[in-house]
């Protein structure tokens, strides 16, 4: 079978190589074990950041990639699957349901110990694999798993947004915050977001925002407290980390939360006295368990969600091209390969 793996490169700046190899077919299963014939795959940051070398635990040699959807077409015991079914995979492995962190080793999906999904044939544990939501397509059913484990997880489990509230989403473009706005959404919030684009922002506002900032104004806070009515905000949904918090400090209500995902700015966080005082909480958000990864699919299956996916290429050998478009910032929501042209279904 094709697969992509993480091959080490010896270059200054480190950018390992993303490489399409031949690998045997998994043939024989495990107990409990279900095989996919994988018909789409999406991108996540990590993978650039694996490829740069600033992932922590890279294996290489792994197979990449922990978003995937697929078909089963072998299944060993248990009677929760059968052939045919359409599945998506648990993107991280060692987290079951505690609402607090991994009860056990952590792995996420992907150039680590956990191998990777963007092959054509994956082996899984059936507890680690779910029906995909009916209404997706296999593009969006690929886009889901990871942004959206960590969509909800922030929003809901970290930053209990709820009807009514004000919400800040920050950088738009990206996947995970895509799926946060829909989720924000759904659940009844004034949304907001920040984007380094005008045309992100509107595309955001069709997508049910109430309006958005440009980060890169200095004045975006007063900006974005202006076109919410001078109200304060009860949540920020937060991908940038770094100096931005000083705003959020100032546009957020007394005990308001901030749920941050991601530090695209730079790693650091500095609280303030301020904040202290004005009773703020910043609280750190990963992906998820397995159980909130299950109780995202029920929710996007409710509420009928669709990950917004931003370009679809054909092929594992099309990976270049994902990476090239996340490394410019230029898309909008998720970047997927089909793989169908090898299915056999
Ligand atoms: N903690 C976890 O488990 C976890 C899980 C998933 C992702 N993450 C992290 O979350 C971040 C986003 O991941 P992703 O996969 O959604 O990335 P992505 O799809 O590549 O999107 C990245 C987005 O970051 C935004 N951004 C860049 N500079 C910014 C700034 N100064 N202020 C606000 N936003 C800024 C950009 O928004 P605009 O284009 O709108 O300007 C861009 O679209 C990454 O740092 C990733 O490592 C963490």
């Amino acid at each position: 079978m094709k697969a992509l793996i993480i091959e080490k490169k010896d270059t200054k700046p480190v950018y390992h190589d993303a490489k399409v190899t031949d690998l045997p077919k998994p043939e024989t299963l495990e107990e409990n074990q279900a095989l996919l014939e994988i018909s789409a795959v999406s991108f996540n940051h990590r993978e650039l950041w694996i490829r740069k070398g600033q992932y922590p635990g890279i294996v290489f040699g792994s197979i990449m990639g922990a978003d995937g959807v697929g078909r089963i077409v072998d299944v060993k015991g248990g009677s929760k699957f059968k052939v045919g079914d359409r599945v998506v995979v648990n993107p991280s492995t060692g987290w079951i349901k505690d609402p607090r962190g991994p009860e056990e080793a952590y792995y996420i999906l992907g150039g680590t110990h956990a191998g990777g999904v963007m092959a054509e044939y994956y082996v899984a544990p059936q507890e680690e694999i779910f029906k995909a939501p009916d209404h997706l397509t296999d593009a969006e059913a690929a886009a889901l798993p990871l942004a959206g484990l960590t969509a909800y997880r922030a929003v809901f489990t970290k930053g209990q947004v709820a009807k009514g509230q004000n919400v800040l989403i920050t950088g738009i473009g990206g996947g995970v915050a895509l799926l946060a706005l829909a989720f924000s959404v759904s659940a009844g919030a004034n949304v907001y977001v920040s984007s380094s684009d005008e045309e992100k922002i509107q595309k955001a506002i069709r997508l049910g925002a109430k309006g958005g900032v440009n980060y890169k104004d200095e004045k975006w806070g007063d900006n974005l407290q202006k076109i919410a009515g001078g109200e304060f905000f009860d949540v920020v949904i937060d991908s940038a980390g770094g100096d931005a918090f000083k705003t959020y400090t100032k546009i957020l209500r007394a005990g308001g939360i901030v749920a941050t995902y991601g530090m695209a700015t730079k790693p650091v966080i500095e609280v303030s006295m301020a904040a202290v005082l004005k009773n703020i909480e910043l609280r750190g958000s990963t992906m998820g368990s397995r159980l909130e990864f299950e109780q995202m699919l029920d929710y996007v299956s409710k509420h009928k969600l669709r990950p917004v996916v931003s370009n679809v290429w054909q092929g594992l050998e099309s990976a270049d091209e994902a990476f090239e478009m996340m490394k410019s910032g230029k898309q909008f929501g998720k970047l997927v390969l089909s793989l169908k042209a090898s299915s056999k279904l």
